[in-house]
């Protein structure tokens, strides 16, 4: 492929171009065929073109693309029903986004807002949120500020003020960060780009227990993790169902590789008169022109059925048991463990087991040569290789992908 002359270089991309995709293979320009174990990081979570989304699409399309949200919009009811009965479990309501990083923004908004309602006992608003070290919220001001990782904040400071980062799965440093500034604690059940980290079960009930203690909002990146990815239909169900967040952002599953987020917010009453968590958002309060169009709820409403009614979740929790049992029983001296849960694996590497190419990660190097042997994965940190293939891969394309990891992990030549 050609190097671009038009498209702003912010991706470091492989030299390949896809042209089309079936089920869990993507195909290339020169026709080279990929299993594929990225699935557009996550997202394509019933596969390529599947019939029930390509389906979904056509027939929406036809009758309409969008309205603006000054109107009633079709699907939206049905979909954020289906999300707050079926998904999350608990009530609450749902705005509609497009994207992982602006799902951010808008529940780091109502933290602020509830912070505002429920201020300081100085009567001063509360606004700050506590996040965690290799944490990843996304890329807009809001959610890049929100991440616990200093390179993607290079020269883009001064940032967003109202975020300091905790080390994950520390409850003393948790409780010492505690301030009187402090509205919110937002985590991802596992951390994705951070390196396929899951939250241990105690130290969620922790965060629980704060938040409850000090009236701060819980806060759940489900981005990645979310919608059947690792096991339940929430990342959190999957470590500890009886935990009840407060605000929930989602994207990438939702909606199948069709551009969709969305947010939750909870019913729960946040002062003794009953007012409703979800009705601080009121009109005027927040907004975007392409959230939730008749056509991103028709592909979403499409996705998330079919993923319940095919039970998507414990197929994940299934098959990505399998991955785990059979990467960790190759034995390779290159591959430390296995981590993540369900469908969100992540191959941790040792990274003194290899002789790198100049300005490789052990992680990079060995997505490059998966890649070049047909194998499409995907890197979490420098030493974690991750696996996220849709969640519907037939059993005999998991292998088929295991077979060529399995091929090119003993072919390193361990020091
Ligand atoms: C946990 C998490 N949050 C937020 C985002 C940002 O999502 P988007 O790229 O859709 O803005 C990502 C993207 O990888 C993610 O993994």
């Amino acid at each position: 492929m050609e190097k671009s002359e038009y498209v702003l270089g912010t991706y470091g991309r492989a030299p390949i171009q896809m042209d089309r995709g079936e089920g869990s293979y993507l195909y290339d320009t020169t026709g080279k065929r990929y299993v594929d174990f990225c699935a557009g990081i996550a997202t394509c979570c019933l596969g390529h073109c599947h019939p029930v989304v390509v389906e979904a699409l056509e027939k929406q399309a036809r009758r309409l693309i969008h309205c603006s949200n000054l109107y009633g919009v079709p699907g939206q009811e049905e979909l954020a029903e289906l999300i707050v009965r079926k998904v999350v479990g608990i009530d609450g309501r749902v705005f509609f986004c497009n994207s992982g990083a602006e799902a951010n923004d808008g529940i780091i908004k109502v933290a602020r807002r509830f912070g505002h309602r429920r201020p300081a006992a100085d009567g001063s608003p509360r606004y700050e949120v506590l996040t965690f070290l290799k944490s990843f919220h996304g890329r807009t001001l809001g959610s890049m500020a929100a991440t616990g990782q200093k390179k993607i904040q290079v020269e883009f400071d001064p940032l967003l003020v109202g975020f300091r980062y905790v080390d994950f799965n520390d409850k003393d440093a948790l409780r010492a960060a505690l301030r009187k500034e402090t509205c919110g604690i937002l985590l991802e059940a596992v951390q994705g780009e951070g390196g396929v980290n899951p939250v241990d079960a105690d130290f969620l009930r922790e965060v629980a227990a704060l938040c409850r203690e000090h009236d701060l909002l819980l806060m759940l990146d489900e981005v990645q993790c979310g919608f059947a990815r690792c096991g339940a239909m929430m990342g959190w169900q999957a470590v500890c169902p009886d935990v009840r967040p407060d605000l929930i952002s989602c994207a990438k599953g939702i909606g199948g590789g069709f551009p969709m987020g969305c947010f939750w917010v909870s019913n729960r009453a946040i002062n003794p008169e009953g007012t409703p968590l979800s009705s601080i958002m009121g009109p005027g309060s927040h907004g975007s022109t392409f959230g939730g169009t008749p056509l991103a709820c028709a592909v979403s409403k499409a996705v998330v059925s079919e993923m319940l009614r095919l039970n998507l979740a414990a197929r994940a929790k299934k098959l990505g048991e399998r991955v785990k049992q059979v990467v960790e029983g190759w034995q390779l001296p290159c591959v430390e463990k296995v981590r993540g849960l369900g469908l969100l694996r992540g191959v941790a590497l040792r990274p003194d087991c290899f002789t790198l190419p100049q300005g490789k990660t052990p992680a990079a190097y060995v997505n490059d040569l998966c890649r070049e042997a047909g194998l499409l994965t995907c890197p979490a940190g420098a030493d974690t290789l991750r696996l996220i293939p849709a969640l519907n891969i037939p059993e005999d394309v998991l292998d088929e992908g295991l077979s060529i990891l399995h091929g090119v992990l003993s072919q390193l030549s361990c020091k």
